[in-house]
């Protein structure tokens, strides 16, 4: 009876051992699946370039003479919040453009842009955005950042809903893109967008207007990308669309710090806007540029 006692004791005290590994282990998974590689995305081109590695925590791609490389999301959204933090090619970069943006399918696409435009070393990368609809972009704003983006991982971030889409740089926006269909402006609202990343030669473009070419001596060239996290509403056929009207990114908007952010990056870090480039606009600015006219009362 002792015996069987302690055997019976022993087994209860063996099987909360495993209960408690098993809790333990669930936790770990349910932390490490939140934007782990493997499950989100795949590596698309690039024949071994791009590789996911730290058990799904991290990406690198890599960009030679012969080839660039890039992955995309498994899953399509139709909008949602979307923040990578990436690590930019180090040392002379100029040529090399790290992309990192969302897209919709089909010659109509729809397609909001982050590209960083790499340089020779110690000068400054140049952050690129553009905002395609139906296939038509033509919607530039440039900017310097305020630290190295080589040095350290920084956090990029789309917001992109039915009212506005932001973009965001280690949490502080750096260009709103409100709906102004109002004022017949096209917006991007009706086609699931991936999103992806990728690495390429855009020596006829990138450095100085293309001025600048890559040095292939310097080559293979690396970024890195982790923690990804896309909040999205995700979009499985156009019959079931899963969102839920209280997810926070839909009406997610700028409050007053947040304007306030956003104006201090564009009067000091802003390079380029389209917006108020008359010259290339002779017809008249685009029709998002110029603020509603109201009637006075
Ligand atoms: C590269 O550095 C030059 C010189 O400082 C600067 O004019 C240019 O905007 C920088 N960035 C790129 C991507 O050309």
């Amino acid at each position: 009876m002792a015996l069987l006692f302690s055997y019976s004791e022993k087994l209860t005290s063996y099987y909360s051992t495993i209960l408690v590994l098993i809790i333990i282990v669930g936790v770990w998974a349910g932390e490490a699946s939140a934007g782990n590689f493997y499950q989100e995305v795949d590596v698309t081109w690039g024949d071994g370039r791009g590789k996911i590695i730290e058990n799904g925590n991290l990406i690198t791609l890599s960009l030679d003479k012969a080839s660039g490389s890039g992955f995309q999301s498994k899953k399509q959204y139709l909008y949602g919040r979307f923040d990578m933090k990436i690590k930019l090619v180090p040392g002379n970069s100029a040529g090399t453009v790290t992309a990192y943006y969302l897209r919709s399918e089909g010659s109509s696409w729809d397609e909001i842009d982050f590209e960083f435009l790499g340089n020779v070393s110690g000068q400054p990368y140049i952050v690129h955005t553009n905002i395609y609809v139906a296939g038509q972009g033509n919607r530039e704003q440039q900017f310097y950042l305020w630290f190295d983006p080589t040095a350290d991982f920084h956090t990029y971030s789309f917001l992109w809903n039915p009212a506005r889409i932001v973009f965001y740089v280690d949490g502080r926006p750096i260009r709103e893109f409100k709906n102004m269909e109002a004022n017949g402006a096209p917006y991007p609202k009706k086609q699931p967008m991936r999103v992806y990343a990728s690495l390429w030669n855009g020596e006829d473009w990138a450095t100085r207007g293309g001025l600048v070419k890559t040095d292939w001596t310097k080559a293979p060239f690396t970024a890195s990308f982790r923690d990804y996290k896309p909040n999205g509403c995700v979009w499985t056929n156009a019959a079931s669309w899963c969102c839920q009207n209280s997810a926070p990114w839909l009406s997610e908007a700028l409050d007053s710090g947040n304007q306030k952010m956003l104006r201090w990056v564009q009067k000091n870090y802003m390079i380029y806007n389209y917006c108020t480039d008359k010259k290339r606009f002779p017809q008249g600015l685009p029709k998002e540029c110029t603020v509603p006219t109201t009637k006075p009362k």
